[in-house]
């Protein structure tokens, strides 16, 4: 496949052969659009085409062999803290639920349930809202693998719960996987930068921007108070508010918790950062052409943070706290959870725990580049996650 650059490894048939026949429907829905669909279309297509997409496909995505690696497959220590959080929040409810948005290869399911289940606190039900029916299919024999005693609290749904649930709602590296659409800013105006097809391959077209994309990267320069250089290139997500609207929607009761890169909005349209946020993942190996691969590589967009919590407190909800992944995992346990692991420093196991804790936290890994952020409903107490910095004043 030419689009593989030099010492990448090669795609096999099958997956050439995927890839192309969702080129051939991307193509399609641009001719049939007038030549260009905006990128958040392209990136919907790209990851979720049933059947075909990124995540839709059969093939393997998560962790070593796959393109790349979440928190909860760094270290299962992510998953207990994060299940010391839930803890405190669920304790108080009546008959609490846990749902997860996107639960990948569904370790992180199902290391929460264990951990809530050593703490005695487990919810009644744990809900997973996936999109993709291959990765439903791979959570489903990881939970049976690791917690087959807990598996019957496990539903798998394919829309919001039709009733209001009270509890907890988790998303790790889930934002960043809402399609966004990308806009340049020249000679004073905003033009959304769409995808087109030229001598069949992918190509960035411009065109103007239609009203509510200028009307919001206007808002944007007016919240950053300065305006955007020639030619500034960016990402802005239009479904992010709705997206957030319905979740809140269905929160009566607790915390909506999110983990994910990104920035405050000062810092994600900051002047240095002036060709956006868009970043691929192919075999490990990390770009920013999203227009190649069609279906075998991830396409995300880093989040700004602030979008999130102007989107969360329009849907009613209270801002609980906003910190890094490492000041966050910190204060909901990480730590303590580390030292009772028991691990002899500078054995094997005591080696790989602290390179797995460093992981999670040192900033020049995941613990400054990835926030987390939390909403509540009726919650009153502070959260642990934020006991050791709450930043969000910077938002
Ligand atoms: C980068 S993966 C993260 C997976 C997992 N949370 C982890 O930390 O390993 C993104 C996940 O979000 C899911 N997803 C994307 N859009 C979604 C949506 N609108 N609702 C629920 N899940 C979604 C994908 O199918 C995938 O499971």
């Amino acid at each position: 496949m030419e689009q593989i650059r030099h010492g990448w490894p090669a795609p096999d048939a099958e997956a050439v052969r995927i890839s192309l026949q969702l080129a051939a429907q991307i193509m399609q829905a641009i001719d049939s659009n007038d030549g260009v669909i905006g990128f958040d279309d392209y990136m919907r297509m790209a990851l979720y085409q049933p059947g075909l997409g990124y995540y839709s496909g059969g093939a393997t995505r998560f962790g070593a062999s796959g393109d790349f690696i979440t928190a909860p497959l760094v270290s299962v220590l992510f998953s207990r803290s994060l299940a010391r959080q839930c803890a405190e929040c669920l304790r108080g409810i009546e008959a609490p639920v846990i749902l997860e948005l996107g639960a990948g290869s569904g370790d992180m399911a199902a290391d929460i349930l264990a951990e809530l289940a050593t703490l005695e606190c487990l919810p009644t039900r744990y809900l997973i809202l996936e999109v993709s029916a291959a990765l439903r299919a791979q959570q489903q024999d990881v939970l049976l693998r690791k917690v087959p005693d807990l598996i019957d609290r496990v539903e798998w749904l394919d829309h919001l719960p039709a009733e209001p649930i009270k509890g907890v709602v988790l998303a790790n590296e889930v934002l960043d996987a809402l399609p966004v659409q990308r806009f340049l800013w020249r000679n004073d105006s905003v033009f959304e930068l769409g995808v087109g097809e030229q001598d069949g391959r992918f190509v960035w077209r411009e065109r103007q921007a239609a009203k509510p994309l200028s009307a919001a990267v206007e808002q944007i320069i007016a919240d950053l108070g300065q305006p955007l250089s020639e030619g500034y290139v960016s990402e802005y997500n239009p479904h992010l508010a709705p997206w957030l609207a319905s979740l809140a929607a269905v929160l009566a009761q607790g915390v909506m918790l999110f983990i994910d890169y990104g920035y405050p909005r000062s810092e994600y349209y900051h002047p240095q950062r002036s060709m956006g946020t868009v970043v691929c993942h192919y075999r490990h190996r990390a770009h920013d052409d999203p227009l190649i691969l069609p279906g075998l590589q991830d396409i995300t967009a880093f989040v700004d943070f602030t979008a999130v919590a102007l989107a969360a407190e329009a849907a009613g909800l209270d801002l609980l706290g906003y910190t890094s992944q490492a000041q966050f995992l910190f204060g909901a346990g990480l730590l303590e959870l580390a030292q009772e692991e028991d691990a002899e420093p500078g054995s094997r196991d005591g080696l790989l725990l602290a390179q797995q804790i460093k992981t999670l936290t040192l900033p020049g890994e995941m613990g400054e580049r990835f926030k987390a952020i939390a909403f509540g409903r009726g919650v009153n107490a502070p959260l642990r996650g934020f006991s050791f910095s709450n930043q969000s004043l910077r938002l």
